[in-house]
């Protein structure tokens, strides 16, 4: 069921239980498309007013787009300005179902049409809402961010350029950190290979251990993208989580090009079955997984992962070199098959904290898998990708910046 969807039957399922019209529903409880007994809208702190809880951060980036997500304390009603010069300029805003997301604290802010290989100046605004009525909306103080750049990537680019972090566990020193390894090298984007939290429990932990550490180190100026580990399946929270984070197709499980680069991206789920008793009978993985088993084969079909010079899979629990628990053995029973059929040229994971370069073995996995380390110091590790039409290179250095592992594919 896409965004919309889900939307819209929790819209009609509120018109049904309070009896009152869509429009003034819509407009007064279901400001975003976020759903609304979340405690993403309720004031993190109310005492400390009106302040940005995040300053922005990017997400999914595409030649003619970029996603800007921002929280703030209070609803509020938020915005983007941009441009191609530090005047700016150019405003948008999320709209949904003809309404502005307003009354909100999450923000997600795509901006279209925007030009390749172009840099963009941005800030973004937010004007508290102190009150909703119908006809009488009124608002608060007005918040600024700083002014931040990004740059978008190049139409058919011939370059790809990211860091992998894995297995952070709610150890947010570590993110600048493995980051300050890459030293001046440069690079498109980052991607989190999961584990980055023990376990869910609020919004401050997010913006804690991940957000606040990402903005300070790089994520006002480059995106990031992000899959689950099995850690951030549990804990009361791990429902809200996908809130705070914009993957592209919207979908926990994705794909997406790079310049010469394709990426599928796997969520790989639990570790154990999903009967265990500890899980108490609300995870539903074997059958998630099932899910993107279809959807990978109509990926590995697809023109975009037939034309790339080059196919990545990333994915939390690698297939093998993980033990036997459930989740390995899934996970090789459904996608390793169809990694071997399609020819992939690697695999990223992460999940045992234990670093490895492993090349690809016959009878097994035709295709190299490589696993991040982490999280203790001295296990850290910084997985380095970079591609252009012939090479795939990937370096992984540990928290030392000492090189410990390399894996080149050349066409
Ligand atoms: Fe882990």
């Amino acid at each position: 069921m896409s965004t919309n969807n889900l939307t819209n039957s929790r819209r009609h399922f509120l018109q049904s239980i309070t009896g009152l019209g869509g429009a003034t529903l819509a407009g007064s409880l279901l400001p975003s498309s976020l759903h609304a007994a979340s405690p993403i809208m309720t004031p993190a702190d109310p005492a400390a007013g009106h302040i940005f809880t995040a300053a922005p951060y990017l997400q999914y980036a595409a030649p003619d787009s970029m996603v800007v997500m921002f929280i703030t304390n209070l609803l509020s009603y938020s915005w983007v300005e941009y441009g191609e010069t530090s005047s700016l300029g150019q405003k948008a805003h999320s709209v949904t179902n003809g309404l502005v997301d307003a009354y909100n604290r999450v923000n997600r802010i795509k901006l279209n049409n925007l030009k390749p290989g172009t840099t963009y100046y941005y800030r973004v605004v937010s004007k508290e809402i102190t009150g909703f009525e119908p006809y009488k909306l009124t608002y608060g103080n007005t918040l600024e961010s700083e002014l931040h750049s990004f740059t978008t990537p190049a139409e058919r680019g011939n370059t790809m350029r990211c860091l992998i972090l894995n297995d952070i566990h709610d150890r947010p020193h570590s993110i600048p950190h493995l980051v300050q390894m890459n030293g001046a090298e440069p690079y498109d984007f980052v991607f989190f290979n999961g584990d980055i939290f023990d376990y869910q429990t609020n919004e401050q932990q997010i913006v804690d251990h991940m957000l606040q550490p990402c903005i300070s180190s790089f994520a006002s100026t480059k995106p990031f993208m992000y899959v689950r580990g099995n850690h951030e399946t549990r804990g009361k929270y791990s429902r809200d989580l996908h809130h705070y984070f914009c993957n592209p197709q919207g979908n926990q499980y994705y794909t997406f090009t790079w310049g010469p680069v394709h990426f599928t991206v796997l969520d790989t789920g639990e570790d154990k079955t999903d009967d265990t008793p500890v899980y108490a009978g609300i995870v539903d993985f074997d059958a998630y997984r099932r899910e993107q088993q279809q959807w990978l084969q109509e990926v590995m079909q697809s023109r975009a992962f037939k034309k790339a010079a080059f196919n990545v899979v990333l994915m939390h629990i690698p297939p093998f070199y993980s033990g036997d628990w459930h989740g390995t053995m899934h996970c090789r029973e459904l996608f390793n098959p169809l990694f071997n059929k399609y020819r992939i040229d690697m695999c990223i994971s992460g999940h045992t904290h234990k670093h490895g370069v492993h090349p690809p073995v016959k009878e097994q996995h035709q295709y190299p898998i490589i696993i991040g380390g982490g999280p203790k110091e001295g296990q850290r590790t910084l997985i380095r990708l970079q591609a252009d039409a012939r090479n795939l290179r990937l370096t992984m250095l540990d928290d030392n910046g000492k090189e410990v592992g390399n894996y080149t594919v050349s066409k």
